[in-house]
């Protein structure tokens, strides 16, 4: 036996910046006292920075869904007209919460691992005048495809009734989002994910025309209420009683990724994507999404062998958790996290180890072959 350390190599949780978590001990602290209060005025300040806008940003204690709830509750009047583009798992739920919500919506949806095509947005927004919403994931999780949010944002920029909601979960700190250029009214954020802390806040960025929405919708809602959280934010306090240990990390975490500024972070979750590509190739693994994005690679295992023992490999010979396919998708494919506090280093061990996996599941690989292809990236990188 050797030592193993535990890992946490999921796209969510995912692995934590220490500092943050130092943080968090300092939380023998009261939410409506002066000293809470610069802290909540300076986490809301680095949202703002980390996601490029000056809309207004909101933080609540939920995770991430309880934010993709709000935008519906707040935004939205029963039998409103919407569009969800649906594609995994997450696109899936934003069709759950419409239907939960008595929303009238039509349904774009792909197979899993595609991509929305930006022209079925421009049809179905053509084809049925009056849609109040589009709905998207920037990044599916589930399959590790990303979607073309530029696209499909300028094009429901042309529709002035219509809202554009993006579900920016594991988008935000693994691809480029202009918050304000491509018109997202809503962008939700989770701090699970590119943000290095543990689950329970989730953020959202509400742009003017979203707020004049607001006025007039009518679903009903009580905690998550926007218009509460925002009136509170501006005096440097939370609507209800915050998690404030996990205020407390992020304010911490926001100082870490804003000093290295949000296009190192993209860049190092790209490079680090690009890096598994290579290795995946190398390995005769197939990258499942048709679009890869960066937050996580979903890697299909060679025929016959279940995704789950791959998994399991990951559990029992390194004390690492990574994730299998969700739902249907299980034992299809299993999933490399790269977004938030992931380096190469990681990289490097998470490839030698699914090398040594496979061969000990009978794939005949080479050993070296995949951990040699994300050098071979890695170095590149720093020279170009
Ligand atoms: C794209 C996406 N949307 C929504 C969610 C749901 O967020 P939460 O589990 O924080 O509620 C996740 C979580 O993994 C996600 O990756």
């Amino acid at each position: 036996m050797y030592i193993r350390k535990q890992r946490l190599l999921t796209p969510g949780p995912t692995p934590l910046y220490p500092p943050a978590l130092h943080a968090m001990m300092a939380s023998d602290i009261h939410h409506r006292t002066e000293d809470f209060r610069k802290i909540y005025k300076s986490a809301l300040a680095g949202l703002k920075e980390v996601m490029g806008t000056s809309n207004d940003v909101l933080c609540f204690t939920a995770s991430g869904t309880g934010a993709m709830e709000a935008s519906v509750t707040n935004l939205f009047s029963h039998g409103d007209k919407v569009i969800v583009c649906s594609a995994g798992k997450f696109g899936e739920r934003w069709g759950q919460i419409a239907k939960a919500y008595g929303l009238q919506m039509t349904l774009i949806e792909h197979g899993y691992g595609g991509t929305i095509a930006p022209e079925r947005v421009e049809v179905a927004l053509r084809a049925e005048p009056g849609v109040k919403g589009v709905f998207l994931q920037a990044s599916e999780t589930s399959t590790g495809a990303e979607h073309d949010v530029e696209s499909i944002g300028k094009i429901v920029q042309q529709y002035p009734e219509a809202l554009f909601v993006v579900d920016a979960i594991t988008g935000l700190g693994t691809m480029p989002l202009e918050i304000e250029a491509w018109g997202l009214d809503i962008v939700i954020g989770g701090s699970q994910k590119s943000f290095m802390i543990p689950p329970g806040l989730a953020f959202m960025s509400v742009s003017p025309k979203a707020w004049e929405r607001a006025k007039t919708a009518t679903l009903p809602h009580f905690y998550f209420d926007m218009a509460k959280e925002k009136k509170n934010g501006d005096l440097g306090e939370s609507a209800w009683t915050p998690s404030t240990a996990l205020i407390l990390a992020l304010d911490e975490a926001l100082k870490y990724v804003n000093g290295m500024g949000i296009k190192t972070l993209v860049s190092n979750a790209q490079m680090l994507a690009k890096a598994t590509r290579a290795a995946a190739a190398e390995l005769d693994l197939k990258v499942f999404a048709e679009r890869p994005g960066s937050s996580v690679t979903a890697l299909c295992p060679p025929a016959g062998l279940d995704s789950g023992k791959i998994v399991k490999g990951f559990r029992e010979k390194f004390n690492s958790i990574i994730t299998n396919g969700q739902g249907s998708m299980k034992g299809q494919i299993f999933r490399l996290a790269h977004l938030g506090y992931f380096d190469i280093t990681d990289m490097f061990g998470v490839i030698a180890g699914l090398e040594l996996i496979l061969r000990a599941n009978g794939v005949p690989v080479e050993l070296g072959k995949g951990v040699a292809a994300v050098q071979r990236v890695y170095e590149e990188s720093l020279t170009s």
